[in-house]
């Protein structure tokens, strides 16, 4: 049988990525950040679109590139179609159409949120796939989601977030404390060496799996501001406090949902994903709770967490075995479901 190579491409938010895979292996994966929005404090939209359109083909040329294979290789092209920014998304799937136009190979559409959980399917030296059913939760910047994976393609949402996402969390959190953005793996390490019970912030009540995390970033800014009128040094002096005490809340919220998760479904089986699951805390957290509640926790490599082009690239391969392919007049959509 030939061999399979999927071209995939990534431009959802503000990560510019291709990568290339053999036979559902990835042979590469690059990944260009956008350094612009620092100063920002947050992704801007339209500056998000126009380093898109610059990093796309010196991108796609780097992953083909270090993949050592020519374009006319190419068996398919797999793109994210959403949810995402729309400037954003319509870069990479203007980029697709064209390229899969040219190349007179198919075309693959792929949703994004699919695409950060079935990231565990990429195959990895000492990594185990996670067996169906199982839940996944996506956490990062954009997404807060606790969702009932059944198969590859038959995926429930069952819990997300009313307002903010947990990412935002930490970076609104780390704004107020005048970290620079992204804020979380700062406010990470910060509080590892502070006392998490130094300052109670309220969970937020929120029914069923649900989140919502606008009430905490609001409780902390009031907070600071109460403390600084009394002592203007405040968060010069109790960073690692004020640090541990944010994460020890932001970590509670998210285990008290996939308890009430797992005890709902009888799954046990729970594998994590987004940017915020490089957090120190959420990985100890899950890693107890094999010992505590007999969970099987799946925590990917970093790069296939964050948003990358190889996550884009499994599913691109997944939907390529079963021939499912895209219509020539697809077009982009920020709002897909699941
Ligand atoms: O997946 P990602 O790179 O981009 C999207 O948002 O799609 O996630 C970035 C988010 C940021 O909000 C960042 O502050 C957060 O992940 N983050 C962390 C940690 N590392 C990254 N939050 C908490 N702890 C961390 N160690
Ligand atoms: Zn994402």
């Amino acid at each position: 049988t030939k061999d399979v190579y999927i071209l995939a491409i990534e431009s959802s938010c503000d990560d510019t990525s291709a990568a290339v895979l053999q036979n559902g292996k990835v042979l590469s994966n690059v990944v260009a950040n956008q350094k612009i929005h620092e100063a920002f404090g947050g992704v801007v939209p339209e500056l998000a679109s126009r380093a898109h359109q610059q990093n796309i083909v010196p991108v796609v040329h780097q992953a083909l590139a270090n993949a050592n294979i020519d374009k006319k290789q190419l068996t398919a092209i797999a793109f994210t179609r959403g949810p995402g920014l729309m400037g954003s998304l319509l870069v990479g799937t203007s980029f697709a159409k064209s390229l899969a136009l040219g190349l007179s190979i198919p075309l693959i559409e792929v949703n994004h949120m699919q695409a950060h959980i079935l990231a565990h399917f990429i195959e990895e030296e000492g990594q185990a796939i996670p067996k169906f059913p199982f839940l996944g939760m996506t956490i990062s910047g954009g997404h807060t989601q606790i969702v009932l994976v059944k198969d590859h393609f038959d995926m429930e949402v069952i819990g997300e977030t009313l307002d903010d996402a947990v990412g935002e969390a930490y970076d609104k959190s780390g704004k107020i404390l005048g970290l620079t953005y992204p804020a979380g793996p700062e406010i990470d390490k910060l509080a590892n060496e502070g006392n998490p019970k130094a300052f109670p912030f309220p969970k937020p009540k929120v029914p069923g799996l649900n989140f919502s995390f606008s009430g905490l970033k609001t409780a902390i800014l009031y907070f600071i501001q109460r403390q600084t009128k009394e002592n203007p040094t405040f968060i010069e002096e109790n960073l690692v406090d004020i640090c541990a005490s944010i994460q020890y809340t932001i970590v509670n919220i998210i285990l008290d949902k996939l308890k009430k998760a797992s005890k709902q479904t009888g799954i046990k089986t729970i594998a994590i994903g987004g940017g915020v699951s490089a957090n120190s805390a959420i990985r100890k957290a899950l890693k107890d709770g094999e010992v505590k509640y007999g969970w099987t926790a799946h925590i990917p490599k970093f790069e296939y967490t964050t948003d990358n082009a190889a996550m884009i690239g499994i599913v691109g391969y997944l939907k390529y075995l079963r021939k499912d392919f895209a219509d020539e007049s697809v077009t982009a959509s920020s709002r897909i479901k699941i």
